[in-house]
């Protein structure tokens, strides 16, 4: 890595954030009407989550919004990048409105403004209601037009103070891994539920997006996307086969329907008896940026273990890993970078990176989390490189403010700027946020034109 490069230029007018989602961090699960979301019920299901963690309390963030935010505000960040639960607000997932669920999001918005931070509210971070599950969820068609009701409900709500909307996370993610490869709510193993719901999330999105766009004045919108390099773990002609159907799933199957109107040629027969007529017209909306959510690159060999015939290899042994056991390769960050600006030629903005360490505090109440900092030095620095080389990024946020759930590793790994001691629910600023703050303030006189 190559730490003390980040003095390189980020553009003015930058936006510098920190990200969150509703079930990583909210807790309060049964509190105040929330009805149940997919995520409830698979992570009480036995051996799916590491400890058998649950996001029943999380960091609180529910009741100690406040603290976090004047966090936010003593660090410098600009921007708040949070998610509503979708079962906070519409218990069953639709009809009926639950009007505390709405009421908190109107806290939660209300103080960040305060703060002078701009909300950056993504609709769908994983949590659907479990009651659309039961009905099918996204492998049932009727999912995409569930998901535009509600964010109409959101849009109404919100949309005189919040301008920037994400429809999806990491549609691919949440797809293959919840309808493919195992590993994540709702936890389906079968290639055709992953084709239906990669389709129903493409409706779901332009559908969401025409509401937006109705209903909120001057609305910035875009969804955001996991997009890592997919490279064969050896040379095997197969491994490569491997790579390039992985490529296709992960890094293309949404933004290229929802960019250029079409499927990637290696899904797009696949595909094929999922469409209606018209489809595209309906998946392919204007939008104003582009999210990407970028950690590392992956490794990819064939394999028989699952219905896509690929799994995850290891990446070669020289190259060093977090706890996760992602690698740390900070040149193939400028990668993706440059590969997703040639291919949509939209403004983007990373709305996730960050690493995952084992962090201890002092006794003195301090975090010192320097490989943190030098994944953030070099990483921010790849950005930089990009930047130069002409490719248009205008803001990048640090996944995550908080320690929290991280889905199947449960508490067990932690992603904060910020360390949760999860028994008292204090939290403690990372080295790192003090890094991350100097950051804002070294390129807090730069310029670009924002979107
Ligand atoms: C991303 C998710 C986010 C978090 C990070 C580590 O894939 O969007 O919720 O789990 O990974």
């Amino acid at each position: 890595m190559t730490a003390g490069r980040a003095s390189a230029k980020a553009p003015s007018r930058f936006t510098w954030g920190v990200a969150t989602s509703s079930y990583q961090v909210e807790g309060a699960a049964h509190e105040d009407g929330r009805g149940l979301s997919i995520w409830d019920t698979y992570s009480r299901l036995p051996g799916k989550i590491k400890n058998g963690d649950t996001g029943d309390v999380a960091c609180d963030h529910y009741h100690r919004y406040r603290e976090d935010v004047a966090l936010m505000r003593e660090f410098g960040v600009e921007a708040y990048r949070f998610s509503v639960a979708w079962p906070r607000i519409l218990p069953e997932g639709r009809g009926a409105i639950n009007e505390a669920g709405l009421a908190f999001y109107d806290r939660l918005i209300d103080a960040v403004i305060a703060a002078g931070i701009e909300p950056w509210l993504c609709l769908y971070h994983w949590d659907l209601p479990q009651s659309l599950q039961d009905k099918g969820g996204w492998t049932n068609r009727d999912c995409a037009q569930w998901f535009a009701d509600y964010a109409n409900v959101v849009a109404h709500r919100y949309g005189d103070r919040v301008k920037r909307f994400a429809t999806f996370n990491e549609p691919s993610v949440f797809t293959l891994f919840g309808f493919c490869l195992g590993g994540q709510a709702p936890g389906i193993v079968d290639r055709s539920m992953l084709l239906r719901a990669i389709h129903h999330v493409n409706l779901g999105h332009g559908a969401a997006v025409d509401r937006l766009r109705a209903s909120v004045k001057k609305a910035s919108l875009g969804a955001i996307h996991n997009c890592q390099p997919c490279r064969p773990a050896t040379e095997k002609p197969e491994d490569r086969v491997a790579a390039e159907t992985l490529d296709a799933y992960w890094n293309l199957a949404f933004p290229d329907p929802q960019f250029r109107g079409v499927y990637p040629p290696a899904i797009a027969g696949l595909m094929t008896p999922h469409l209606k007529p018209d489809d595209f017209e309906h998946i392919c909306r204007p939008v104003d940026w582009f999210g990407l959510n970028h950690y590392s690159p992956v490794y990819v060999v064939a394999s028989n273990n699952n219905p896509l015939g690929l799994w995850f290899g290891s990446a070669p042994a020289d190259v060093p890993r977090s706890t996760m056991g992602w690698p740390v390769e900070p040149d193939a960050f400028r990668e993706i970078l440059t590969t997703m600006h040639k291919r949509y030629g939209v403004p983007i903005y990373v709305t996730e990176n960050g690493t995952a360490y084992a962090d201890k505090p002092t006794p003195d109440g301090k975090v010192p989390d320097e490989p943190r900092i030098s994944y953030l030095t070099a990483y921010t620095a790849a950005m930089f490189d990009a930047i130069a080389t002409g490719v248009d990024v205008r803001g990048y946020f640090v996944w995550a403010l908080l320690d929290n759930f991280e889905w199947s590793s449960g508490y067990s790994e932690r992603f904060g700027l910020v360390y949760v001691d999860y028994p008292t629910q204090r939290r403690l600023p990372k080295e790192s946020f003090r890094w991350f703050a100097d950051q804002i303030k070294g390129h807090s006189a730069l310029s670009v034109p924002t979107v």
